[in-house]
């Protein structure tokens, strides 16, 4: 299959987006920018559209994808019931990085929500997202545009490493925003339970309706509690070397992984190093890439899924990182970094 490239890094280009509206509407996969990661998007109503998406990736398809839609009213025909509180979060957060599950109606085909009940549904904050949904007919359930396991996209470039050949078309619309994929928060428990952490915190959060929950899955270091969002089950995020977390002291950890470098580069390894401003000048015997200022959380969590990338394409095999655990987006760029390191983590 010949992918289309849609350049609209410079603005939306109105025939381009018209033609990957029809495409969405008859069925084809069309590759997009939102403000938290690249997104694959096929017809969100259409159960064969899913499951193309799921062969594109190589995902399982027991994994449930994400509908985005434009506007507050098409959340009511794709729902059973649509909770307060899910009002007065679109109302803070829509369009936005949030996603939250509710009841789906019989409209929702269940090979795009991987056989649950429920639908996962988020409306983007990001000009060429939304009229893209627009033009292809209000409902595009979109997982990130990555093949199954590798760092979600957050450059159009990353998209076609990955789906070239395999999609119908990629819109670029340049870097994204944020680089982490959306907070999700299930809204149908009592007490609204955060599934996947983002850039929308727990904190933002109550302020805004009360009490939530973590998943227990990802607040305790035990990988075997089992998740309520299936795709975080798998691991996640990877890059394609072996990735140690060193957590502990400054000095202490860069310590240990000179250490660990110098040995690995002994046994003949390409080393990657990910470290922060104040670190990056006192790593030997690697490649060292910086995420960014430890204070500047928006830059780090911008810069990960990139780095990640970077190091694949450089032929590394061991990836020695900080804890990037910041004030305020730690958690959720945490979260990320111990699943592409398949939980291991050494304290000094
Ligand atoms: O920022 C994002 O959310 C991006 C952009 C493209 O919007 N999308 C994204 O989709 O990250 P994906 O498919 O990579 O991740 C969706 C996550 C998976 O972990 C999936 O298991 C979970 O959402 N999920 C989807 N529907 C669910 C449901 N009904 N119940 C529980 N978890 C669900
Ligand atoms: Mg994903």
């Amino acid at each position: 299959m010949q992918t289309l490239w849609m350049d609209m890094t410079a603005g939306i280009q109105a025939e381009d987006m018209e033609k990957a509206g029809q495409i969405l509407k008859d069925g084809g996969l069309v590759a997009f920018p939102t403000e938290t990661v690249y997104g694959l998007g096929g017809n969100g109503l259409d159960a064969g559209a899913a499951q193309k998406i799921y062969a594109a990736k190589g995902r399982p398809s027991d994994n449930p994808l994400i509908i985005h839609i434009a506007q507050w009213e098409d959340l009511v025909p794709i729902t059973s019931h649509i909770p307060e509180k899910a009002k007065v979060l679109a109302d803070a957060f829509w369009p936005g990085p949030l996603t939250m599950i509710l009841p789906k109606s019989d409209l929702v085909p269940m090979e795009t929500t991987g056989g649950l009940n429920t639908v996962a549904v988020r409306m983007p904050g990001h000009k060429a997202a939304l009229e893209l949904i627009r033009a292809g007919g209000g409902y595009i359930a979109a997982p990130s545009a990555n093949t199954s396991g590798r760092p979600s996209p957050t450059t159009a470039a990353h998209v076609r490493e990955d789906l070239d050949g395999k999609i119908d078309a990629i819109i670029d619309g340049g870097e994204v925003g944020i680089g982490l994929e959306s907070t999700i928060v299930d809204l149908t428990e009592e007490v609204p339970v955060i599934l996947r952490p983002g850039y929308i915190s727990a904190q933002m959060l109550s302020e805004v309706i009360g009490e939530v929950r973590m998943d227990r899955a990802f607040v305790s270091a035990d990988p075997s509690i089992r998740p309520k969002a299936p795709g975080m089950k798998y691991r996640h995020y990877a890059p394609k070397a072996q990735l140690q977390i060193v957590e502990g002291p400054e000095e202490k950890v860069v310590e240990t992984i000179n250490e660990l470098a110098a040995n690995a580069a002994a046994q003949g390894q390409l080393v990657g190093i990910i470290a922060t401003d104040a670190t990056k000048e006192r790593y030997e015997n690697a490649i060292i890439r910086s995420a960014g200022d430890r204070t500047d959380d928006i830059t780090i969590a911008a810069h990960l899924y990139g780095l990640l990338r970077e190091f694949d394409e450089l032929g590394v095999s061991e990836i020695y990182s900080e804890a990037l655990d910041t004030p305020r987006l730690g958690q959720a760029i945490m979260n990320r970094l111990i699943k592409a390191a398949g939980h291991r983590i050494l304290q000094v």
